[in-house]
């Protein structure tokens, strides 16, 4: 994880991973920080470069990658986070309120890992 990035990018929620959303989405999600999920998310052009380099580096690849065209871009959003995800929508996402708060359900998340379970019973019900 970038220091940078997990700084910038990591203050409202966890530093989500590059590899999570491919690199098209990440442009789009970078050119639109003022109006940012009803958040300003903006910062210097200066500090956005490198995190922004950092990003489409290590963007997301392979079949599971295409762009979703949205103009505000979610990886909750993506078809491969919606199937791993259904039985942990099913039991659990009404309390932590938002799909978003990656850290309720991965105690790793800000390191970008997502293997880890904060609940064995997550998942499960
Ligand atoms: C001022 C607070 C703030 C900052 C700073 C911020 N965000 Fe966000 N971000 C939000 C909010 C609020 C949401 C919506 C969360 C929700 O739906 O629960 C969000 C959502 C997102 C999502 C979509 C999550 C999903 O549902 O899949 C991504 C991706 C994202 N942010 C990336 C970034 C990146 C990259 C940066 C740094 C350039 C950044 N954010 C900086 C507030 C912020
Ligand atoms: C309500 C709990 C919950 C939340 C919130 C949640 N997850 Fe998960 N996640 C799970 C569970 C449960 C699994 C395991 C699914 C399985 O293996 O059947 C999982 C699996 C994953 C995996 C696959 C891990 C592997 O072993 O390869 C990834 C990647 C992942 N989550 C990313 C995220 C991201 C990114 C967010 C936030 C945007 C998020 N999750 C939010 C519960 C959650």
């Amino acid at each position: 994880m970038d220091p940078a990035y997990a700084a910038e990018c990591g203050s409202c929620h966890v530093p989500y991973a590059a590899g999570l959303l491919p690199a098209e989405d990440w442009k789009t999600l970078l050119k639109g920080l003022a109006k940012h999920f009803g958040s300003d998310a903006s910062m210097d052009d200066k500090d956005l470069a490198p995190i922004r380099l950092y990003l489409l580096k290590n963007a997301r690849k392979g079949p599971s990658a295409a762009p979703s065209g949205a103009s505000e871009p979610r990886i909750t959003a993506t078809s491969w986070f919606k199937a791993t995800h259904r039985d942990a929508a099913r039991g659990h996402w009404p309390e932590h309120k938002s799909a978003a708060n990656c850290e309720a359900c991965h105690p790793s998340a800000k390191d970008g890992r997502y293997r880890e379970l904060s609940d064995p019973l997550y998942g499960i019900d």
